[in-house]
């Protein structure tokens, strides 16, 4: 869509890191934000700082787990600023140590799941009918990972709700088809923000720290994970330039995350990568896939439905080993 002066915007998980680098480029080009997170004095803050910078932008609490909530942001949006038409569900948490997926617990799984996935469904329930009926073209930018395609060991809980906002995203992307609403997901690579203290948004009991989390490196077998030890988020920056990754493990500011979301929704990018991608990570999945394509050369069509299951095991079997 083409972003003009005094178009309308949410931005989720915006009182810093990633959605406060959205939140300052789309203000920048004219757009009024609502600046929503569960921190509110952040949000006001950050809020603050795009009209000092001459934008226009409220902060506005939100808990993006409670659905009373992200509809009353809706509300709040509207009243401020009329239709939304930049959703951005960017709000996100994640799990450290790094721990085995079956020794994750249900909970941590849950609070993930519920952060990270359903926060981004809620947006959608308290967002999406408004947008449709209201004229013009919309954009909607979900904040996944580049997780979904690495999918590193230990992080099962974050890949699995990254994993379903790809497939929500998509979903939507061909259910809105001449709607008037694109959507995008948004995969970042490292990128240097609150993300690793994420844990300290739960009560202290849930907390892992306070739980004697077994870590995914006491298990490990081999090589080094790149982001199970990846640097903590205060530790030296690990490039010349700390805006412009050269691979996707390196770490970057959030600086230039806002400004390729914006380009992403003029573009209507499906993908919107703030690091050069693991073209290796992309080719070995694409090879496996085409591994996995059957071979049907050998598969006679004629009586089929009449035939016992065995026989077309049978018969499956033998097309792939003639
Ligand atoms: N930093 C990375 O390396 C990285 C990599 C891939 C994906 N991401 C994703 O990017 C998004 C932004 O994260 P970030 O790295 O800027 O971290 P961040 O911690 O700076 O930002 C996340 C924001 O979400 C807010 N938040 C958390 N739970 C919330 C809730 N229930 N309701 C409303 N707001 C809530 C936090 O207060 C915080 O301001 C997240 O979805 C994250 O999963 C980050």
């Amino acid at each position: 869509m083409q972003i003009k002066e005094g178009t309308a915007a949410v931005v989720t998980g915006a009182a810093g890191g990633m959605g406060r680098s959205v939140a300052l480029a789309l203000a920048d080009r004219g757009v009024r934000v609502v600046v929503a997170d569960v921190d509110q004095n952040e949000a006001d803050l950050v809020a603050q700082e795009i009209r000092d910078l001459g934008g226009d932008a409220i902060g506005q609490a939100v808990d993006v787990t409670d659905l009373a909530q992200v509809k009353n942001l809706a509300a709040v949006a509207r009243e401020r600023y009329g239709d939304t038409q930049i959703l951005v569900n960017n709000a996100g948490v994640t799990l450290r140590p790094f721990r085995a997926s079956w020794d994750t617990s249900y909970d941590d799984y849950r609070w993930v799941m519920e952060v990270n996935f359903w926060g981004v469904l809620h947006g959608y329930r308290a967002f999406v009918p408004a947008m449709l009926d209201a004229p013009g073209q919309k954009h909607i930018v979900n904040t996944s990972s580049m997780a979904t395609t690495a999918n590193s060991a230990g992080h099962s809980a974050y890949n699995v709700s990254k994993a379903a906002v790809d497939a929500l995203s998509l979903t939507t992307r061909k259910e809105f088809e001449g709607r008037g609403i694109g959507v995008s997901i948004l995969h970042p690579g490292a990128v240097r923000t609150r993300i690793v203290t994420s844990e300290r948004l739960r009560a202290a009991a849930e907390q892992s720290a306070n739980r004697g989390v077994k870590p995914w490196s006491d298990y490990v077998i081999r090589a080094v994970d790149p982001i199970a030890d990846a640097k903590p988020a205060a530790g030296p920056v690990d490039t010349d330039d700390p805006d412009v990754p050269s691979e996707w493990s390196q770490y970057i500011t959030p600086a230039a995350t806002g400004w390729l979301v914006v380009r992403g929704i003029e573009l209507d990018l499906p993908h919107i990568l703030t690091h050069p991608w693991p073209e290796a990570a992309i080719d070995a999945r694409a090879s496996d896939l085409k591994h996995g394509l059957p071979d049907y050369s050998g598969w006679q069509t004629r009586n089929v439905r009449n035939q016992q299951p065995l026989k077309i095991s049978q018969q499956l079997r033998g097309a792939h080993h003639p």
